[in-house]
């Protein structure tokens, strides 16, 4: 179907294009991963604020590499993360032998719950994986405070949170590690793509092996690499594979469309941030939640909270916006509640949903639909007018 209120808009420009006609047009070009996938982890590191970007494949390999060193760092242990999240967070948990512990939302910010996480907090945690959800940011003070108290490591997917921030400094800051993805409908895209963001070098070095099918001379750091040839003198010094691992590398063509988006990133969550209170000021807060936690938030999406719990007038919702051609999404953008998809239910055998109400609400009656950057004013309340009249 064509919409004409899509999820996302337009959002690869003449500049980016014209980015990659530059590039494809050069003599003796590389086009796997090289200069400017490098250029655009220095650019993305210093737009972010940290030490280490390494730029793969989608944000699901950002999630699997950030377990994948966990694992190689600290063995085992309970991993909390919320019920309402991508897949791939949870994936890349239980792919790496972690037990997840999942925790109900905050309603106001739909991430999790502070007062969830510090109560399933134990002497086995050895994590909080915080997925900053459809823009809204996660932390607290008291939550931040609690896990430094406690040694309890945080680790940041900011992959629908581009930009926003807590405390006035940008999310995936705070955590050892944290996750973007850049794919289409984000904040900002490079087609496919992810980053892997830590101030941590070893763990840098690290991710960067990982990323390239484990090999050693991957690690930027020349001294490790000598040190790898003369502890293997059999074996070819290009060619030394030191763990088991995947190749998550990017390319230059995304390279070049990263730097081109970024110059554009601030200017764009600026439009973002406006269209989203001006949204909120134009719906029926009497059908749908508008409650959210604001401050620090730059959300790429508008989230449709339906207040009633009533499923006849959800079908209706979704019939009357399929009808007016609006793209939106139910169950935010993970589909909702994880805890009820068929891939994780050898892994929770004794969840009690009940305890889920909160995702679960956004599970049967939260939707979102797109915030892209080129939504006038005028559309929005357009929009709002279809949104307050559906008879529900
Ligand atoms: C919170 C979160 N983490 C990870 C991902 C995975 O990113 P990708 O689609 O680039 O694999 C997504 C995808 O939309 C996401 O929303």
């Amino acid at each position: 179907m064509q919409f004409s209120h899509p999820l996302m808009h337009d959002n690869f420009t003449k500049g980016d294009l014209n980015a990659v006609i530059k590039l494809l047009k050069k003599k003796n070009k590389i086009l796997t991963q090289s200069k400017y996938v490098k250029l655009f982890e220095k650019k993305w590191s210093r737009w972010l604020g940290v030490k280490y970007s390494v730029f793969v494949n989608s944000g699901s390999s950002a999630n699997l590499l950030t377990m994948t060193v966990l694992k190689m760092l600290y063995g085992g242990g309970e991993i909390i993360l919320p019920a309402l999240t991508w897949v791939s967070d949870v994936n890349s948990v239980i792919q790496n032998n972690f037990k997840p512990v999942f925790v109900d939302i905050n309603p106001k910010n739909l991430c999790m719950s502070e007062d969830e996480i510090i109560k399933k907090i134990n002497k086995n945690t050895l994590a909080v994986f915080m997925t900053h959800a459809q823009g809204f940011n996660g932390l607290t003070s008291k939550l931040v405070a609690f896990l430094k108290k406690k040694r309890v490591l945080l680790i940041e997917d900011v992959s629908e949170s581009h930009g926003a921030t807590f405390n006035k400094k940008k999310l995936g800051t705070f955590g050892i590690i944290s996750n973007f993805s850049f794919y289409y409908a984000h904040h900002m895209t490079t087609i496919e793509g992810g980053m892997v963001c830590t101030n941590d070098k070893k763990i840098y070095e690290i991710v960067k092996i990982l990323r390239s099918h484990g090999m050693a001379r991957e690690s930027d750091n020349l001294t490790f690499e000598k040190k790898m040839i003369i502890k293997y003198p059999k074996l070819s010094p290009k060619f030394i594979f030191l763990y088991p691992a995947y190749n998550f590398r990017n390319n230059e063509v995304s390279g070049v469309i990263g730097l081109s988006q970024l110059k554009s990133l601030d200017k764009n969550n600026k439009k973002r941030k406006d269209n989203f209170k001006f949204f909120l000021k134009s719906i029926d807060q009497s059908k749908y939640r508008t409650d959210f936690q604001l401050k620090g938030s730059c959300n790429y999406a508008f989230p449709v909270i339906l207040k009633k719990k009533n499923l006849k007038s959800r079908n209706l919702f979704e019939k009357m916006l399929l009808k007016n051609k609006i793209e939106f999404r139910r169950g935010s953008a993970g589909g909702g509640n994880q805890l009820r998809q068929p891939y994780l239910q050898k892994f929770i055998k004794n969840i009690n949903l009940n305890n889920f109400k909160e995702v679960d609400h956004i599970h049967f009656f939260g939707y979102y639909i797109g915030n892209y950057p080129s939504l006038t004013k005028i559309k929005i309340k357009k929009i709002c007018n279809i949104l307050n009249h559906i008879k529900i």
